[in-house]
This record gives structure tokens, C-alpha cells and sequence, in this order.
């Protein structure tokens, strides 16, 4: 086989694993299999703008634990951007690109699957920490920000009891609520509000008041920045827009942490965990998932196959459509909320 040249960029939200990905692309793309791979910086921007990076094994070592993305990211969208498109297609042809691994969620794969319809060769990789993508039952990041979130909320346990206080916990996760439900089951949340199911704030401030009548002297409520109040129920703020058409999330808890006091007399207090969540170390679990992902990539591209990405099925990693992946949002199974709502209230 020719030498081929791919290029790799990471889109959107960063998220631990991502340089993981980019260790196993350059490993087996280089070692084995003796292609040139070039990074670009700030995902689609670096391919608009022609930044780019040559990655080699040397230049890619001692990635698998550090977190972000030594290629950096942004939310830039080619469609949104003036020539953007015109722009892509004139990198690859002046960089001799043979194929693009475009590493990143919804939005990042959108672009790429609306380039794919134009004749470039892309092989997706999906990460999000929200684990919202519905082609793959999980994405790199989202076992990292949940063991994140539920450390916290075991700290938070105990100086809630100290001062007999509500403690409403914020976490990420977009339009899913996979981040509050999984870190809420394992931090023994009292109560979890997420997207797929709005809330009644009358019918929380009970459940909180439920659980005080029968001893407890402190709750934790664990919300989904995307939480959304049952009609009528309660306002919030309105919140920005950006390149691809998403609110800017986050803040919901002060409005409920707000309602909570007034309405039940407790002390509440808030945290909000932001984008700790999406910080430092991968996991464990993370690590291989995203050099997993990785090896699939650089293999499917070795095979010439393109249009897809890889995902993770039950225990094997496969390929899909990469259309498939961005289909649909991924939302919390209704199953696994019944279980974490066992233990409300
Ligand atoms: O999609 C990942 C995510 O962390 C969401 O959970 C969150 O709403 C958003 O990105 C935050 O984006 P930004 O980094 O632009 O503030």
C-alpha cells in the first residue's frame, strides 16, 4: 500500500481520553503500518485555517494518562464559517490528506458526516463526557466524569450532615442525563433531576421534606445542567446560543437551590461541577476504550473503509454509518432511572 496521509483533529468539547486516541492512531498508523498522520489544531479550525502538526511515535509518547488534547479544540463549524467548507476541501487537497479521523461528538461528526457526502474519506471517532451519541452504547470521557462527579459528591456528603444542610449538586451532560444518573446512583443521591424527565420544584421541595420528617438531616440533589421544569412550574434564565445552534448550559441549580430554601426553610447550598468534570486524568476504563477506538480507527482506515465510525457494541468495538451517530441523542434508558429513583426522597 502507498503511504497514505491522515489527518487527525479533535472538535468540540475536550474530554479525557482524546490524547489516548490520538497515541493509538500515530502507534499503529506510523509503526505498523508506515503512514504519515498530521494534526490539526482546534479541530475543524485548524483544517479551515491550515494549522497543523506532524504527530510521529516520538512526538505522541507518554499521552495515555494526560487529559485534554495536545491538539487543542474548538466548536467551529465549517458550515457556519465564510468559505469554511471551500476551505476544508482546499487543506486536504494542498496537504495530499487520504483521509481525515475527526475525534468528537455530535457536532464534530456532523461536519464530518455532511463531508463524507462530499467525497471525503472520514473514519469518526465519537467522544462526549454526556454520552449522548445513540451508535454506541459509551463514549470515552463519560466514565472519567462520572467517577469525577461521584468523589465530589461523597465529599459533599459529609459536610452536609455537619450543617444539616440541602446540597444541590450540578453536573454536565448537555440534553442527557447519563452523567447525574450514573454519579447520582453511585454517590447515593437523594434525589436526581435530569432532562428526560422535567421536574415539579413543588414535588422535589416534598420529597426533601419526606425524607427530613423521617430523620435525615441533610439531602442530596444531584441535577442535570439540561434539567428542565415541568411547564409552568418554574422560570428560568435564558441562556446564549453558539456555532452550532446549543444553549450554553449551566446555572440551574441556583434557581432550584433558591426555590428549595424558600420553600422548605432548609439551608441549601450549591455546586456547580462544570468542567472539573471534563479535567485531568482518564480513567482507567477510559484509557482503553479510547485506544480501542483508536486502533479501530487507523485500522478501518488501512482498510479503506470510510463514511463510518467506530463504536463500542456489548464488548467489541465495531463500525457504523457515521450518519448513525448523529442521528439521534442518546437519552437516560428509563430503566436505569427507575433503579437510581428507589432511593429518593
Ligand atoms: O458536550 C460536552 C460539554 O461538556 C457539555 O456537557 C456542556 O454543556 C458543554 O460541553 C460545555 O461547553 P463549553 O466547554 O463550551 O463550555
Amino acid at each position: 500500500m502507498p503511504v497514505v496521509r491522515i489527518g487527525v483533529l479533535t472538535g468540540g468539547g475536550d474530554c479525557p481520553g482524546l490524547n489516548a486516541v490520538i497515541r493509538a492512531v500515530v502507534r499503529k498508523g506510523e509503526g505498523l503500518y508506515g503512514h504519515n498522520i498530521v494534526g490539526f489544531r482546534h479541530g475543524w479550525r485548524g483544517v479551515i485555517e491550515l494549522e497543523s502538526v506532524d504527530l510521529t511515535t516520538a512526538s505522541t509518547r507518554g499521552l495515555i494518562h494526560r487529559g485534554g488534547t495536545i491538539l487543542g479544540s474548538s466548536r467551529t463549524n465549517p458550515y457556519k464559517t465564510e468559505d469554511g467548507v471551500a476551505r476544508v476541501h482546499d487543506t486536504i487537497k494542498s496537504e495530499h490528506i487520504d483521509a481525515l479521523i475527526p475525534v468528537g461528538g455530535e457536532d464534530t461528526l456532523g461536519v464530518a458526516a455532511k463531508l463524507v457526502g462530499d467525497g471525503v474519506n472520514i473514519v469518526g471517532v465519537p467522544k462526549t463526557i454526556d454520552n449522548d451519541l445513540s451508535a454506541t452504547d459509551f463514549t470515552f470521557g463519560f466514565n472519567t466524569s462520572v467517577q469525577i462527579a461521584t468523589d465530589a459528591i461523597d465529599r459533599l456528603h459529609t459536610t452536609a450532615e455537619s450543617h444539616d444542610r440541602v446540597m444541590v449538586v450540578e453536573v454536565m451532560g448537555r440534553h442527557a442525563g447519563w452523567i447525574a444518573t450514573y454519579s447520582g446512583i453511585a454517590g447515593g443521591a437523594d434525589l436526581i433531576l435530569v432532562p428526560e424527565d422535567p421536574f415539579d420544584i413543588a414535588e422535589v421541595c416534598d420529597r426533601i421534606q419526606h425524607r427530613h420528617r423521617r430523620g435525615a438531616n441533610f439531602s442530596i440533589v444531584v441535577v442535570a445542567e439540561g434539567a428542565v421544569p415541568a411547564e409552568g412550574t418554574m422560570a428560568l434564565q435564558s441562556a446564549e446560543v453558539d456555532e452550532f445552534g446549543h444553549v450554553r448550559l449551566g446555572g440551574i441549580s441556583n434557581d432550584i437551590a433558591r426555590e428549595i430554601e424558600q420553600r422548605t426553610g432548609f439551608e441549601t447550598r450549591v455546586t456547580m461541577l462544570g468542567h472539573v468534570l471534563r479535567g485531568g486524568t482518564p480513567t482507567a476504563y477510559d484509557r482503553v476504550l479510547a485506544t480501542r477506538f483508536g486502533i479501530e480507527a487507523i485500522d478501518a482506515v488501512n482498510d479503506g473503509e470510510f463514511g463510518i465510525m467506530v463504536a463500542l457494541r456489548g464488548p467489541d468495538i465495531v463500525r457504523v454509518p457515521i450518519e448513525e451517530g448523529v442521528r439521534q441523542l442518546k437519552t437516560v434508558d428509563p430503566k436505569l432511572y427507575d433503579v437510581a429513583s428507589v432511593f429518593f426522597g
